[in-house]
């Protein structure tokens, strides 16, 4: 997938470069948004460009979130091998800027709509969510994933040791 567009709503998803750094710096250092993150807050911009150049650039699925093609944040999968090669995991961060305008319900929807495809192994697109991310869960529930069950006490992020609510979209599962 080189590109794909929403045309109704003007998103598209593309690869992360490392000339979107300071569009990346936007949300990668903005602690509201990395609050249910499994990273901190970036504090130096050569810090994102060796993420862009190292991690994103070698990472199997990430895609800017665009916006007249400017990244305004990211989504990706997380991909498994062996006997967990049937399901990735799928994690996504917006700008402050742009939250509650739907924008991340539409990439994941657009996501759910060919990851699938592209990838013919995957059963199953799985998202771990902060029980506190009330947000996120909400996303998830519009763009048709299940929500399967909390996970007692499963990750430690940022010092505390968190539950975490299970969701899970099937190849199979009807798309909204
Ligand atoms: C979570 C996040 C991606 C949502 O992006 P967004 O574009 O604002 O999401 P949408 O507008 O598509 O949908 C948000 C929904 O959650 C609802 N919502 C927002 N805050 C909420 C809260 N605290 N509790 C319950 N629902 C909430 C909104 O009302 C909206 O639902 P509605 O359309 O029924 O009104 C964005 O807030 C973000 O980047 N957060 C930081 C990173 C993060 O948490 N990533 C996910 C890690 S699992």
């Amino acid at each position: 997938m080189e590109e794909e567009s929403l045309r109704s709503t003007g998103i598209s998803l593309r690869l992360l470069d490392v000339s979107d750094v300071d569009d990346f710096m936007v949300w990668a250092s903005d602690d509201r948004v990395t609050r249910f993150c499994s990273f901190e807050s970036y504090t130096s911009r050569e810090d994102g460009i060796n993420y862009i150049k190292n991690i994103v650039a070698n990472h199997p699925w990430l895609r800017a979130i665009c916006i007249s093609n400017r990244a305004i944040g990211a989504i990706s999968v997380a991909a498994n091998s062996g006997n967990d090669k049937c399901r990735g995991e799928l994690g996504y961060v917006l700008a402050a800027e742009y939250w509650g305008k739907g924008i991340a319900t539409q990439a994941v929807k657009m996501v759910a709509s060919t990851i699938f495809d592209e990838w013919p192994h995957l059963e199953r697109l799985e998202a771990l969510v902060d029980v506190e991310n009330g947000g996120s869960q909400r996303v998830l529930e519009k763009a048709g994933f299940k929500r399967e069950g909390v996970l007692r006490k499963y990750i430690i992020s940022k010092g505390s040791t968190r539950d975490m609510v299970m969701f899970s979209l099937l190849s199979t599962d009807p798309r909204i």
